[in-house]
């Protein structure tokens, strides 16, 4: 596969987060020599809002690394409700808002950033697409992989991941490789093998593209609030890579003068897989990676998050913060969401509503919150206990009449 350049490379520099090497193509396994993860800025012709125009993801074409006359692999994503919490918010002044992202194709925010890199991929004529995955990303990495005609491998830690996300990647027809381990030690070897091969292109969230994708849910939000940037933007942090995400689309809004401000960006994390939201608290410049992360969140079941050089500069830079929940609160914010406001999300995007009174806190009255659900309920349904047998069975109508 011979990479091409990206045309628009007068518009777009790729470089290294860390050590500002720019490349012209994406290195093997999107990785800089230093080690560092690569980002994608645009250097001129900045878009203007009256550019955005049509719905979802590529209503931003112009602030997307793709070039000009290349055809989305897409199948819907992006352009998600932005719901007002009714009834969870009693003790708050505060405007809050649930980001549903579980509404995108396949019920996650990975689609967002998976349509621009299967994209990029597809006109670079790549034929096969890797991933190491908690879940979502395989989902999302078969589908598109499907879509956009190319071959997927994902491989994922062995009975760690929700059982209706394995089912997503084995419909849509990826090859779907377990791991004996966690999903660290899954995306090292992942990472390994395909920093010797040219034909795997990488699309996890280190692929600076995949990011891209995902800074378009800022954009809507802002959008969604009447042209106006919200105050705190709360999300579960599991690899990095979204939270990252979301500050760059804001702090690209506050550059290209389409916003006047930016928002605290507020990541949270489980008690039992927390190595970023540890590093923050105790004041550290590098995340000690852990060993045996455990949490009911499986999707932020991670010890060594690829993309905290990016995560720390965000929460640090907009003068946010790092919150820890623990599993039973994660699991009663999840009952909470879906019986009080009707959305039903999986429990590591019920780890941002489990912070919400402990945010309340901190945050100054009258501010607006946006909660970032990120993916839906439906594909880890063992996260919710309950006994089917005890369930009321009737037969007759006097029985039903019993029962109301
Ligand atoms: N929420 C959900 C539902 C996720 O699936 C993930 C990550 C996150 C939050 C955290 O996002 O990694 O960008 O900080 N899931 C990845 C996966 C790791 O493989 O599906 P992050």
């Amino acid at each position: 596969m011979e990479l091409e350049l990206l045309k628009n490379n007068d518009n777009w520099s790729l470089h290294c987060f860390i050590c500002g090497k720019e490349y012209e193509e994406e290195p093997v396994s999107s990785r800089c020599d230093c080690g560092g993860i690569l980002e994608l800025t645009l250097i001129n012709e900045f878009p203007r809002i009256e550019d955005f125009n049509g719905v979802g993801v590529w209503r931003y074409s112009k602030a997307l690394p793709i070039r000009d006359g290349i055809l989305p692999v897409s199948i819907g994503e992006g352009n998600t409700p932005l719901i007002p919490l009714e009834r969870m918010t009693e003790n708050t002044d505060s405007q809050t808002f649930v980001k549903n992202e579980g509404q995108n194709p396949t019920g996650s925010f990975k689609d967002r950033g998976m349509t621009v890199a299967v994209t990029r991929a597809r006109d670079i004529g790549a034929k096969t697409l890797v991933c190491a995955s908690t879940g979502n990303t395989s989902a999302s990495t078969a589908a598109y992989a499907a879509r956009g005609g190319m071959r997927a491998v994902v491989l994922i830690p062995d009975g760690k991941i929700a059982k209706g996300k394995l089912v997503q990647a084995v419909v849509h027809g990826a090859k779907v490789i377990r791991v004996a381990g966690d999903f660290d030690g899954t995306l090292e070897l992942m990472m390994a093998q395909a920093a010797t091969r040219r034909d795997l292109y990488v699309v996890n969230s280190i692929n600076p593209f995949r990011i891209e994708g995902q800074k378009t849910g800022a954009y809507e939000i802002f959008e969604q609030l009447g042209r106006r940037v919200p105050d705190y933007v709360v999300l579960p942090v599991g690899n990095a890579g979204n939270i990252s995400a979301y500050w760059k689309g804001f702090s690209e809004l506050k550059e290209w003068g389409i916003a006047d401000t930016t928002p605290k960006m507020i990541g949270v994390q489980a008690e039992g897989a927390a190595p970023l939201a540890t590093a923050f608290l105790e004041g550290r410049e590098t995340v000690a990676r852990w060993d045996k992360p455990e949490t009911v969140a499986s999707a932020i079941m991670i010890g060594n998050p690829i993309s905290w050089s990016k995560a720390l500069r965000a929460v640090r830079d907009s003068q946010g913060q790092f919150l820890v929940v623990s599993d039973q609160e994660i699991l009663n914010a999840q009952e909470s969401l879906a019986s009080n406001e009707g959305i039903f999300v999986e429990p590591a995007s019920a780890a941002p509503i489990a912070a919400l009174r402990r945010l309340e806190k901190f945050i100054k009255g009258n501010s607006s919150v946006v909660f970032i659900a990120t993916g839906n309920g439906l594909k880890d349904q063992s996260a919710v206990q309950f006994d089917s047998d005890k369930l009321p069975l009737v037969s007759n109508p006097g029985e039903l009449a019993r029962c109301l």
